[in-house]
């Protein structure tokens, strides 16, 4: 347990975390951190995935700010209001949300009107932050969670209770990379048999998306990669086809194995000519879902492409309720059907800037932090 110091007004509890510094890496700084609020769970870190959202924020956010969404630890602590969770639960946690707007009362808290406000602001609704460095509040919360912590604060809409049985080692990118990539596929595109998908990047998000149409049962699942080892991983855990897109028209290329068109295709480059490639590449009535977040500001896509009744949807999340999605993908993985601890790579807590890196330079598919 952390030490508390109850002489003080607000009680807090000490913890390490590793804060975004000036040259945009990150070091290991102590730190304060609030006890829960009423709708709030103190968590105790077991490890913590790295996402490339991370990196992205962490080249504009401000020094001392603390990044990690993909947290899987051990509640530590409930707040007053707190009902369904006790201390000793094993969590993974996910975005948070309103919980009262449409978009929250309809199932659909990834689109939740408060989203950016909750999830990227750095603080609380009320504009407070439970993390302190040095005495001052910090930029934290980030995606309801800033887990990048030997402990987290994080709202109850955010948390997922895991089964006892769950590997909190290997927990933590359900609550994001996984749940988006699977999400995508099994919340939005939903093949079945004799369908026909192509996911495009098969860095963590899109072999989740891989391994979920192969085990909802696509018969086609094409993977479409710049990265032979990363071609030979999807080849593995489910793709049907592998595609190295430097070697020739992708478009040609997939109607040469689908000359329909695809069902369904998932962009995670964030590129706009891969975009561009994932709806030219859909048969009349299919769907291209658009996850990745690159540098492109617009996507071209010719109209009397759009006419002929194909959809282009952006996902949030996969579009998942995290307290449903996440159950069922463990369950999925614990059948060998979503064989995620293929991806991963650990690393110490204290090794983040060269877990980081190795990210970056995309030598490891998922990295996680374990403390
Ligand atoms: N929408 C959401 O809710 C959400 C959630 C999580 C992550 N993301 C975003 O999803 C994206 C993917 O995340 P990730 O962790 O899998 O990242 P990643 O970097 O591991 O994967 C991207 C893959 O795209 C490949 N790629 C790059 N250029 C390509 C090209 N021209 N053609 C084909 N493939 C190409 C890369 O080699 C890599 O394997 C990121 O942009 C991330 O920010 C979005
Ligand atoms: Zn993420
Ligand atoms: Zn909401």
């Amino acid at each position: 347990m952390p030490s508390r110091h109850s002489e003080i007004s607000e009680i807090l509890v000490d913890i390490t975390v590793a804060a975004v510094t000036e040259e945009k890496t990150f070091e290991l700084r102590p730190a304060q951190l609030e006890e829960p609020r009423a709708d709030e769970v103190l968590v105790r870190l077991v490890s913590v995935g790295i996402c490339a959202t991370d990196l992205h924020f962490s080249t504009f956010l401000p020094t001392n700010a603390v990044l990690g969404h993909e947290g899987a630890g051990v509640v530590e602590q409930v707040g007053a209001g707190v009902t369904d969770l006790k201390p000793g639960d094993p969590v993974a946690l996910a975005f948070t949300s309103c919980g009262v707007c449409k978009q929250c009362r309809t199932a659909s808290p990834s689109y939740c009107a408060q989203f950016d406000a909750l999830n990227f602001a750095g603080a609380r609704a009320d504009g407070s932050s439970a993390v302190s460095i040095d005495g001052r509040p910090v930029y934290a919360h980030f995606l309801g969670q800033s887990t990048f912590a030997t402990h987290a604060i994080a709202n109850v809409r955010s948390v997922i209770k895991l089964p006892d049985t769950a590997d909190l080692r290997s927990a933590g990118p359900f609550g994001c990379g996984f749940m988006t990539g699977a999400g995508t596929i099994v919340n939005i595109l939903k093949p079945g048999p004799e369908s026909a998908v192509a996911v495009f990047g098969a860095g963590a998000v899109g072999l989740a998306s891989v391994m979920a149409a192969a085990a909802s049962g696509a018969s086609t699942v094409v993977a479409v990669d710049v990265s032979p080892a990363r071609l030979q991983t999807a080849s593995e855990v489910g793709a049907t086809h592998v595609l190295d897109s430097r070697e020739g028209d992708v478009v040609e290329r997939i109607r040469a194995i689908v000359p329909d068109g695809l069902d369904g295709s998932v962009d995670t480059t964030g590129r706009a000519d891969v975009v561009k490639d994932a709806v030219a590449a859909l048969h009349t009535r299919g769907t291209a879902a658009v996850v990745g977040v690159g540098p492109s500001e617009n996507v071209e896509v010719e109209w009397r492409t759009l006419l002929n009744g194909r959809t282009v949807t952006g996902v949030i999340s996969g579009s998942a309720v995290p307290q449903v999605l996440v159950p069922q993908l463990l369950a999925w993985q614990a059948a060998g059907r979503f064989p995620v601890e293929k991806l991963m790579a650990h690393y110490e807590f204290a090794d983040i800037n060269e877990a980081a890196a190795a990210t970056k330079r995309g030598d490891v598919v998922k990295a996680v932090l374990t403390f």
